[in-house]
């Protein structure tokens, strides 16, 4: 009698162990156990964050395994992304994954987070899309989908950026000669006096200390940081860095003088924006449905421009 109770309770005992162990297997499995990519890399947003900080390091075009060289250039998400997107603000990744999957009028299609991603890998990067299964793709993006979280999380006066005023426009053409002006007294301390950055070592696998603004290793052509609108926003929230005190009228002359320089071209950007309409006003390259010249779409003035689409409405 006593043996059978003894026997039955060690049943009971085993099948509960055993029980258990099931659980916590199947969770490891479907929830614990690390996603990988057909090349065995693990998805993780660890891996995400280092992407975006050491872009160069991590996927350059020198990287010293052919299969990693995924990015065109040596500059780092975190160039213009400050502090890996965590500073709240300008270019700030802090919201970015609530705004997707959204229309893009560049693309003429819906596109998620990834092609968003995609998209500043093609041309602040100036390199290749990657491909959507990939673990440095779905990393990044887990990263940036972190961030939102860090957000929530976030008090009032953490969310607070830190910055000026935000850029007001002025209403004239920009102008590139006294941007060269703003550049030499401003800029080139740090990013050199050919636009060319100083790279952290004399090996550029280890990427920049300073990013070029343009040249052969900067952002192309199709990239967001070419409209002088957007540079301009970007200059006068952030730089010169760790002292952003330029003028509305210095930002935007610095912006026009950056953007025409020389930098890589992007192919086929005339199939951007299939809908012309939605072609930004500073959208530096054709075609346009509207009749200003290319000069004025890259340096201004906007008004006019704005007002032709007023008036398609
Ligand atoms: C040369 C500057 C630059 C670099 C380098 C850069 N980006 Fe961007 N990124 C931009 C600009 C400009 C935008 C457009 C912001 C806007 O639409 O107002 C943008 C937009 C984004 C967005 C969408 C943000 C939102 O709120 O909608 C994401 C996500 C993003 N970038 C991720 C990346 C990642 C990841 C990398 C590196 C692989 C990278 N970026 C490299 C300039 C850059
Ligand atoms: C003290 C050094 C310093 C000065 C001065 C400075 N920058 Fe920067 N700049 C940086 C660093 C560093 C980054 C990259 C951000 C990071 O690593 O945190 C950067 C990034 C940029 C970027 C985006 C990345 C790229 O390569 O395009 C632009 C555009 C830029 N700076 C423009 C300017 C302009 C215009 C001025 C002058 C008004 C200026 N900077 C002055 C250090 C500086």
């Amino acid at each position: 009698m006593n043996n059978q109770r003894g026997s039955l309770m060690m049943a009971v005992l085993a099948s509960g162990v055993l029980g258990i162990g099931i659980v916590i297997g199947s969770i490891w499995l479907f929830q614990g156990a690390p996603e990988q990519d057909d090349k065995g890399t693990e998805v993780s947003v660890e891996y995400g964050r280092a992407l975006i900080r050491e872009t160069s390091v991590l996927m350059g075009p020198s990287h010293e395994d052919p299969a990693m060289r995924l990015s065109g250039s040596n500059l780092d998400c975190s160039s213009c992304h400050l502090d890996s997107g965590t500073k709240p603000g300008t270019l700030s990744l802090l919201t970015a994954s609530s705004r997707y999957p959204r229309f893009s009028g560049r693309d003429g299609v819906e596109g998620d987070l990834l092609d968003r991603i995609n998209g500043c890998m093609e041309r602040s990067m100036n390199g290749q899309k990657l491909s959507r299964n990939s673990a440095e793709l779905r990393s990044m993006a887990a990263y940036v989908e972190s961030l939102g979280n860090q957000y929530a999380a976030m008090g009032e006066t953490r969310r607070e950026a830190n910055e000026p005023e935000a850029f007001t426009e002025p209403p004239r053409a920009a102008n590139p000669a006294a941007g060269l002006l703003v550049y030499e007294e401003r800029c080139q301390v740090c990013h050199g006096d050919n636009g060319q950055g100083l790279q952290a070592t004399l090996d550029i696998r280890e990427g920049y200390l300073f990013p070029p603004l343009w040249g052969p290793d900067s952002f192309n052509d199709g990239a967001g940081m070419h409209r002088v609108l957007t540079a301009a926003n970007f200059i006068k929230a952030r730089m010169p860095l760790g002292q952003p005190d330029l003028t509305d009228d210095e930002a935007f002359d610095v912006a026009a003088y950056i953007n025409s320089t020389e930098r890589p071209h992007m192919a086929n950007l005339e199939v951007d924006y299939p809908d012309r309409k939605n072609k930004p006003v500073d959208g530096p390259y054709g075609p346009y449905i509207d009749p200003f010249p290319i000069e004025q779409h890259r340096i201004g003035p906007f008004g006019p421009i704005r007002e032709f689409y007023r008036t398609l409405e």
